[in-house]
């Protein structure tokens, strides 16, 4: 089983990017941390971030018959993107959408997912360990 996470625009910058918001853990240490309890359990993982929404929907089509669960923190483009809903829904591999901040609680126009409605589920709120629910979630869906 291999599981791909995905990241979006201004990712690469956690740790040092608003940290009153998304804390100080950066994006390699979420990384390392995913990796060790996929390798308790057996699970592949593979970690990408792009800012470009091109590099996603790319990465989302190329990711079927690869991984069998895409975990997503699309960033801003969660609230913006048709493309990226679109891909998900071609691809038809589950996809958890993640956010480390709980983004019903700040302003209006991160209430509304684009992608919401075509992902399995979503996690919101839960800082970097969101990504260890998402990617027990995964595990789940696939019957392990
Ligand atoms: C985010 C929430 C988005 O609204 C925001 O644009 C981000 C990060 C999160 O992980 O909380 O870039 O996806």
């Amino acid at each position: 089983m291999k599981v791909l996470f995905l990241n979006g625009p201004n990712l690469n910058l956690l740790g040092t990017r608003e940290p009153g918001t998304y804390g100080k853990t950066t994006l390699a240490e979420i990384e390392a941390m995913v990796k060790e309890r996929a390798a308790k359990r057996g699970i592949e993982v593979e970690f990408r971030q792009s800012n470009s929404e091109g590099d996603l929907v790319t990465w989302i089509q190329q990711a079927l018959g690869s991984f069998s669960a895409i975990v997503l923190n699309a960033g801003a483009y969660t609230h913006t993107s048709v493309a990226l809903r679109d891909a998900i829904s071609a691809v038809g591999i589950p996809v958890i959408e993640v956010h480390l901040s709980n983004v019903h609680a700040r302003e209006e126009f991160r209430h509304r997912s684009l992608i919401a409605p075509v992902c399995r589920g979503q996690i919101v709120g839960f800082g970097p360990f969101g990504y260890i629910l998402a990617l027990e979630a995964a595990v789940n869906i696939n019957g392990r």
